[in-house]
């Protein structure tokens, strides 16, 4: 993901990287990118309006740390993310502003109000998420199944209990079901599930590409440059009205 957003910034006349942070020691360093020095912290004269992140659960606290410091705005995509460093982005909201966002495509955003709506419109029907991804993604289920998975419990005013991934014994009532495929270069694919007596309904997307997921967060970070302290999210950006 730091190759496509250094890609989609290349295509866009209003964006310059201030520093392409990596890990010291990373190999990641030395890829040969034309006019792209890698560092481990952001120059103290750099400019910066934005950090945006895609590191993961291990680069996450130093993005969100460098972004406080700074005084800036947070955009993180990164999934896998524990309850601590959840709470911490909420605690910087009140002094930064932050959007943290499991999936920046646009696709998604309009997927998640469409399982909401049919959710809250079913509510007695069993809902089952699927999702597929390339064979090096880290975490399971990912980080959209389930935003996906919260905005179906939200719909329906039921406490999320623990999402039903083993899929030995009976579920609970309610609980959304989750099934998990790894392999290849499979960019993201999520396929929703309402499933009643003698029908269903299955609500899919397909990512194709990474590229829109990074233009997705420069959409958001342009978006989110400047603005009062804060937790904003892909709703917010696009204009779709709720969270
Ligand atoms: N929200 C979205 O739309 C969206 C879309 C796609 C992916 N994602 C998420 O974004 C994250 C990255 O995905 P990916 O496929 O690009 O994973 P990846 O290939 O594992 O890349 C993560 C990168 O973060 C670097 N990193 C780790 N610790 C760091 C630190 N302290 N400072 C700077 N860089 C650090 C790693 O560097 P080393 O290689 O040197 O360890 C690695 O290059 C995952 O959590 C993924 O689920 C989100």
């Amino acid at each position: 993901m730091g190759r496509a957003l250094l890609g989609a910034v290349a295509e866009s006349a209003d964006f310059e990287i201030a520093a392409a942070l990596v890990r010291s020691g990373s190999e990641a360093a030395t890829l040969p990118i034309a006019d792209v020095s890698f560092v481990t912290r952001p120059p103290a004269d750099a400019l910066v309006d934005a950090v945006v992140d895609f590191s993961g659960p291990r680069g996450f606290d130093s993005a969100l740390g460098i972004a406080l410091e700074r005084g800036v705005a947070l955009v993180s995509g990164s999934t896998g993310l524990t309850a601590a460093q959840h709470a911490a982005l909420q605690s910087a909201s009140r002094s930064i502003p932050v959007l943290w966002a499991a999936n920046f495509s646009p696709g998604i955003a309009v997927l998640g109000h469409l399982v909401a709506e049919a959710a809250r419109l079913l509510p007695d029907w069993d809902c089952e998420i699927l999702e597929a991804h390339h064979r090096l993604k880290l975490d399971a289920p990912s980080g959209t199944a389930l935003m996906l998975g919260d905005r179906v419990n939200q719909a329906r005013g039921t406490v999320a209990g623990k999402p039903l991934v083993e899929r030995s014994g009976l579920r609970d009532v309610g609980q959304v079901g989750y099934s998990v495929i790894r392999g290849g270069d499979i960019v993201g694919e999520h396929d929703v599930r309402l499933i009643g007596f003698g029908e269903r309904i299955e609500l899919a997307h397909r990512a194709t590409n990474r590229n829109l997921f990074a233009r997705g967060a420069l959409v958001a970070a342009r978006w989110m440059s400047g603005r009062p302290a804060g937790s904003y999210t892909m709703a917010d950006v696009l204009g779709l009205g709720t969270h």
